[in-house]
C-alpha cells in the first residue's frame, strides 16, 4: 500500500512516542517511557515527564528511524500532538516536531491526541465506515463520539462529568496500594477475582440521571466506593495472594475488589456505548485509548455488541496506549484529504477539544 510517508511525535503524558508510517502501514513505532520515575509519586509528575521527553526524544527519533530503514530526509510531513495534555510535556514533542519541519523545509500538522487514538485502529483494520461511534477512554478522557469523518468532523455524544476511567483505575489501585499505573496491575489481577462480589455503583445509569446524561459517566463516586468499602472492611488478613477482608457473608479477596471494581466500569462504558449505537442508528463502535488495552472491557463490549450486530473495531493492546504510530496514521489521513499543514508558530493547547482534530 502507498501513501505519504510521516513522521508522528507523541509527547502528551508520559511516553515519548515516534511513529513512521506510510498510509496506513506501519513502518516504525517506538515509545520510551517514564511511567518508573512516577511510579513512587502515585501518578504522573508533570515536570519529570517533560524533562524524560526532552532526554527521550531524539535517542526514541533514532530508533524508529532505522526500524523503518529511512532517512530523515525522505518524509514528506511531520505530524505531532499538539494537544490535549500536559503543557510542559506538548511543548518538548511540539518544539521537536516544529525542528524538523523547518531543518527538512517539510510540513508540519499540528494534531489531536485523541483523535490519534481512534486513527491508530486503522492501521490494522484499513478506512472507518463513517458515520460511526468511538468510545474512547484514556486516562485523562472518557467520552463516547460520532466520527463523522476523521479528519473532518467529530461529534462528542458524552463524556465523564468527572473522573476519567483511567484515572479511577489509577486512583482504586493507589487505595488498593497496587502502585501506578493502575490499569495493567487491576487488569491482571481482576483475572482471578470475582466479578460480583461486591456490588459496586454503575455511575449515571438511573433513570433520573439518564434523562440529561444519557451518553455521560461518571467515575468518582465508584472510586469513592472503593476507597470508603476497603476503609470499612479493613484490615485485611493475609492470604496466600495477598490481603483478604472478612466481610459479615465471606471472606472477600484483593482479586474480588479488584474484579468488581472492574466489573463496574466495564459495565457502564459497553452499556451506554452500545445504546449510543443503537439510538443512533451507528453499526461500527472503534474502542480506543490506554483503557481500551483492558481485557474486560474489549470482551464485554464485544459480547454487547455481538448481541445487537454491532461490529466492534479494537486496535491491539500495544497500540491502545500512547505512541507515536497514532499521530503518524492521523498525519497520513489529514495530508491524504488534502488539508493545508499547521503554521510553524502554533501554540500547545492542553485543553484542545476532541473535535478540533488540527491546529
Ligand atoms: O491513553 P493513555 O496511554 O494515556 C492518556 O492519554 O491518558 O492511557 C493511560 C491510562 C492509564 O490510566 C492506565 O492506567 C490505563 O490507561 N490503562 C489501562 C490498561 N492499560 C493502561 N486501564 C485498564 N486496563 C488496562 N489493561
Ligand atoms: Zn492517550
Amino acid at each position: 500500500m502507498s501513501g505519504p510517508l510521516v513522521l508522528g511525535i507523541e509527547s502528551s503524558c508520559d511516553e515519548t512516542g515516534v511513529g513512521i508510517v506510510r498510509g496506513r502501514e506501519l513502518l516504525a513505532n517506538e515509545v520510551a517511557s517514564s511511567a518508573n520515575e512516577h511510579v513512587r509519586f502515585g501518578g504522573v509528575v508533570p515536570e519529570v515527564a517533560s524533562r524524560a521527553h526532552l532526554q527521550a526524544l531524539i535517542p526514541t527519533l533514532r530508533r524508529a528511524l532505522a526500524t523503518a530503514d529511512i532517512d530523515l530526509g525522505e518524509i514528506d510531513a511531520v505530524a505531532v500532538t499538539a494537544g490535549p495534555g500536559l503543557m510542559g510535556a506538548l511543548v518538548v514533542g511540539l518544539s521537536a516536531a516544529k525542528a524538523l519541519a523547518a531543518a527538512l523545509n517539510k510540513p508540519l500538522y499540528g494534531l489531536n491526541h485523541l483523535v490519534g487514538h481512534i486513527a491508530v485502529d486503522l492501521l490494522e483494520h484499513g478506512p472507518l465506515p463513517e458515520p460511526c461511534a468511538a468510545l474512547l477512554v484514556s486516562g485523562g478522557h472518557t467520552s463516547l463520539l460520532r466520527i463523522e469523518s476523521i479528519t473532518d468532523s467529530i461529534t462528542e455524544l458524552g463524556s465523564t462529568i468527572d473522573d476519567a476511567a483511567g484515572e479511577a483505575y489509577d486512583k482504586v489501585a493507589r487505595v488498593l496500594g497496587l502502585g501506578y499505573p493502575g490499569g495493567p496491575v487491576i487488569d491482571q489481577i481482576a483475572a482471578a477475582g470475582d466479578p460480583k462480589a461486591i456490588a459496586f455503583p454503575r455511575g449515571l445509569t438511573a433513570q433520573k440521571d439518564l434523562a440529561k446524561h444519557r451518553f455521560d459517566y461518571s467515575f468518582s463516586g465508584l472510586k469513592t466506593a472503593v476507597g470508603r468499602w476497603v476503609e470499612t472492611h479493613s484490615p485485611p488478613t493475609q492470604g496466600p495472594s495477598g490481603p483478604v477482608w472478612t466481610t459479615e457473608r465471606w471472606p472477600v479477596s484483593l482479586a474480588d475488589v479488584a474484579a468488581s471494581f472492574q466489573e463496574a466500569v466495564a459495565d457502564v462504558l459497553t452499556a451506554k456505548a452500545v445504546a449510543a449505537c443503537r439510538q443512533l442508528g451507528l453499526d461500527t463502535v472503534v474502542l480506543s485509548g490506554g483503557v481500551a488495552a483492558n481485557s474486560r472491557i474489549r470482551a464485554l463490549l464485544a459480547e454487547r455488541c455481538a448481541a445487537e450486530r454491532i461490529t466492534l473495531r479494537c486496535p491491539r493492546p500495544g497500540l491502545c496506549t500512547d505512541n507515536g504510530a497514532m499521530i503518524a496514521v492521523l498525519g497520513a489521513e489529514v495530508v491524504a484529504a488534502g488539508r493545508e499543514p499547521s503554521q510553524l508558530d502554533i501554540s500547545a493547547c492542553s485543553g484542545l477539544p476532541v473535535s478540533q482534530i488540527q491546529l
